[in-house]
């Protein structure tokens, strides 16, 4: 049986691990620092199985010992944003959180496929793929199954349609710098761009890339944590049914893109090794120009964390 660690018991910690459990993909283990949270949390999800009608074993632990020979790793420890933060708000507390939490995995849990939640998350990304001393393949980050779910989401508002008929693509940094993809995003295989006209589009796209701080903007302390705890489960699930399926992921870059060195969302192949296969997508000029902008802005930061 596959065995699943959740590092941070917070809100997507532990909603991420309410809707594993509900998956049944594995034996889950949550880990926090606040001594009695994951514990607590745990033994109430433990106990939700008897009515929901799940049989998942969850414990809750205060020790990285516990996370030992899991097949994945889930990193959702640290701060979240506030109001008028920004992600990169973030950097300099979760870096070192992070840095401390993937010495650990590589310590425990050295076969592991890392997949992190924390933000900013193209940048925490890279410092988890650096300090776990990993391959590329297995550490990498969820952004763009959130940033697509929330496109899809807005796009079946504006038409009136199911979100089950809705699939979007959106790539770059999770961030402003995000780049929506409405030549890659249809409704039932017809391409967005027949249903919508542009003006309405770029509307959508503008309300996709604000998307996370209209949620933090409207709860005051912390940030969203239902639709990033789907879009984990959904990758889990790909990484440990390895069913390879095409989705976005912030990977590490070999030159895809552009880009060497650096961490940002792309469409990737999940499977059991992790990022399987990156792939690369004709892209207009305009939105090459937002990846090379954005690529820049992570590099720049990553050049200044020294690790
Ligand atoms: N080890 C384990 N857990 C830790 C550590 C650590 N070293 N440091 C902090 N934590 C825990 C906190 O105690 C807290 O319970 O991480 C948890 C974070 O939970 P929340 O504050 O509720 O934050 P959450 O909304 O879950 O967001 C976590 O995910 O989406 C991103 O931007 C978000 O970076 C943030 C992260």
């Amino acid at each position: 049986m596959a065995k699943i660690s959740v590092i941070g018991a917070g809100n997507v910690g532990a909603t991420t691990v309410q809707r594993l459990a509900e998956l049944e993909l594995g034996e889950i283990v949550m880990t926090d620092i606040v001594e009695g949270l994951p514990q607590g949390k745990a033994l109430d999800l433990m106990q939700a199985g008897a009515i929901v009608g799940y049989d998942t074993a969850i414990r809750g632990s205060n020790d990285y010992e516990d996370i030992a020979d899991s097949d994945l790793v889930i990193i959702t420890a640290g701060i979240a944003r506030k109001p008028g933060m920004s992600r990169e708000d973030l950097i300099s507390t979760n870096t070192k959180i992070i840095n401390e939490v993937s010495k650990n995995i590589a310590k425990y849990a050295p076969s592991s496929i890392v997949m992190n939640v924390t933000n900013p998350l193209d940048i925490i990304t890279y410092t988890a793929l650096k300090a776990t001393g990993f391959e590329p393949e297995k550490v990498f980050g969820m952004s763009g199954v959130l940033d697509a779910g929330r496109f899809a989401s807005f796009i079946a508002e504006e038409l009136r349609c199911s979100k089950k008929d809705v699939e979007a693509m959106v790539i770059g940094g999770h961030g402003d710098l995000m780049v929506p993809l409405p030549q890659y995003t249809t409704v039932s295989g017809i391409p967005l761009t027949e249903l919508l006209p542009e003006g309405e589009i770029t509307r959508l796209v503008d309300r996709t890339v604000n998307g996370g701080a209209e949620i933090v903007g409207l709860l005051k302390q912390g940030s969203a944590f239902y639709a990033p705890s789907a879009a984990v489960a959904r990758m889990a699930e790909a990484v440990l049914k390895d069913s390879k399926r095409i989705l976005p992921a912030s990977a590490y870059l070999e030159g895809e893109y552009e880009q060497e060195g650096i961490y940002f969302g792309v469409p990737v192949k999940l499977g059991a090794s992790g990022v399987e296969e990156i792939l690369e997508l004709e892209l207009s000029e305009k939105q090459y120009e937002i990846l090379r902008k954005s690529a820049e802005t992570i590099r720049k930061v990553i050049s200044g964390l020294g690790v």
